[in-house]
């Protein structure tokens, strides 16, 4: 067998790529506990006959919208069968943006074999109606993105839905859970939709902070990862690194990536490099060349920085301090005194550069300052700062 083909299932440090998927749903969600609670509030009568619940999340990009309506409603479908029969369909209106598109991919989930072909939306919905009422169902709808069909249609669709009991016999066919990114979806529906919905039912998720998605990371970590491959100090980098974007996709992308470049360098652990060849491929942010514009000695505290965190993936400001005191020398500089270098440290975080964060010192030596670069490769900096100071020193 040709010698390259060795990497093939070797397994180095990936042990299930699924997990890493976008389309994965987790057993259980971290840190979003409160929203659960609030889900459940919202839909508190949903086991009883005759009821029918709605909510609408918004929430930014990455934020566990989707997750946390599925999460929900196969909590719900499982934990209450011997209540209430409830079933739910996902619908995408990215995919699915015209009401015959989402009444065939309601009426296939509950009927694979259903003939729509020529029959009208009013019909379909009837037709819905009639097979939930005989299989004595609730039927839970997820309007996934459903900005996209507003947009284009307007709030038909969702009057078709929210009035399918309407002037009929027994309440409580459908429920709806209502998805967008922005909050602008509130000016697209109109107020007897809203009034429909009711108006507190509206729950809004915020991007994840660092904590958060180090949780997740951990969490997917777990299930895709060998124990042995990585630390608390990797994922530590890799929420830094997508914290920027509080997209919880990111925290994916970074661990199969990071895990990727391992296994091809024939490693069995991920380290910080690792998971800067990608962030630095991500964030367009910071190119080498703006460090050009930088003050001299900003420049050579960056390039003390850089050198330590080509090996290791944190700084304390007190090493940051004396390495800069190194590279001072080595280009004949005499360095700056304590107070203005912190100023600089500040600079070079509020550019991007690096991350700075509070924590212990290695050998637990009270608290200090820890720098930390997520978003480029110090190697891709060193040259570029060598070149320049090397310049400007006349060396
Ligand atoms: N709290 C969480 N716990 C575990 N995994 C999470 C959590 N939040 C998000 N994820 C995971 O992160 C990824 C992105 O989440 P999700 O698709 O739910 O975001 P979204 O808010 O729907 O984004 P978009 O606006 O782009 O549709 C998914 O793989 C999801 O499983
Ligand atoms: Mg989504």
């Amino acid at each position: 067998m040709a010698g390259y083909l060795d990497r093939i299932g070797a397994g180095l440090v990936l042990k299930d790529v699924e997990p890493l998927s976008f389309d994965y749903i987790p057993k259980s969600l971290v840190g979003r506990d409160d929203k659960l609670v609030d889900l459940a509030t919202i839909f508190s009568t949903i086991i009883l006959p005759e009821t029918s619940c709605n909510v609408l999340i918004t929430g930014p990009v990455g934020s566990g919208k989707t997750a946390l309506a599925k999460v929900f409603a196969k909590d719900i479908e499982l934990n209450f069968s011997n209540k209430r029969k409830i079933s739910h369909v996902h619908i995408n209106c990215r995919n699915f943006n015209t009401t015959p598109q989402v009444l065939h991919k309601v009426i296939t989930k509950l009927d694979p074999g259903y003939p729509v072909r020529g029959l009208s939306s009013s019909e379909v919905l009837s037709s819905i109606r009639k097979i939930l009422r005989n299989l004595n169902q609730h039927f839970l709808i997820i309007l996934d993105e459903v900005n996209h069909i507003l947009m284009k249609e307007g709030n038909d669709i969702l009057y078709k839905l929210l009035r399918i009991d309407e002037d009929k016999q027994g309440k409580g066919t459908l429920s709806l859970i209502l998805i967008s990114q922005e909050e602008i979806v509130l000016n697209l529906l109109e107020g007897a939709v809203i009034s429909r919905l009711g108006i507190g039912n509206h729950i809004r998720l915020s991007g994840y902070n660092k904590n958060g998605l180090f949780e997740i990371a951990k969490q997917r970590a777990e299930l895709s990862l060998f124990n042995e491959s990585y630390d608390d100090e990797v994922l530590d980098l890799i929420a830094t690194s997508a914290s920027s974007k509080g997209d919880a996709r990111n925290v994916l992308h970074l661990i199969e990536g990071a895990a990727k470049n391992a296994e091809k360098d024939g490693r069995k652990n991920i380290i910080p490099e690792d998971i800067q060849t990608i962030s630095s491929k991500e964030v367009v942010a910071v190119e080498p060349h703006v460090v050009d514009n930088l003050r001299p000695h900003l420049q050579l505290l960056l390039l003390a920085i850089c050198r330590r965190l080509k090996k290791e993936s944190e700084i304390t400001s007190g090493d940051a301090e004396q390495l800069y005191k190194v590279v001072c020398e080595e280009y004949n500089q005499t360095p700056k005194g304590h107070t203005t270098l912190w100023k600089y440290i500040k600079d070079l975080e509020n550019n991007d550069f690096i991350s700075s964060k509070y924590g212990s010192m290695p050998q637990g030596r009270g608290r200090t300052q820890l720098l930390s670069m997520p978003n480029i490769l110090p190697s891709d900096l060193i040259n570029r700062l060598e070149l320049n100071l090397n310049r400007q020193f006349n060396i």
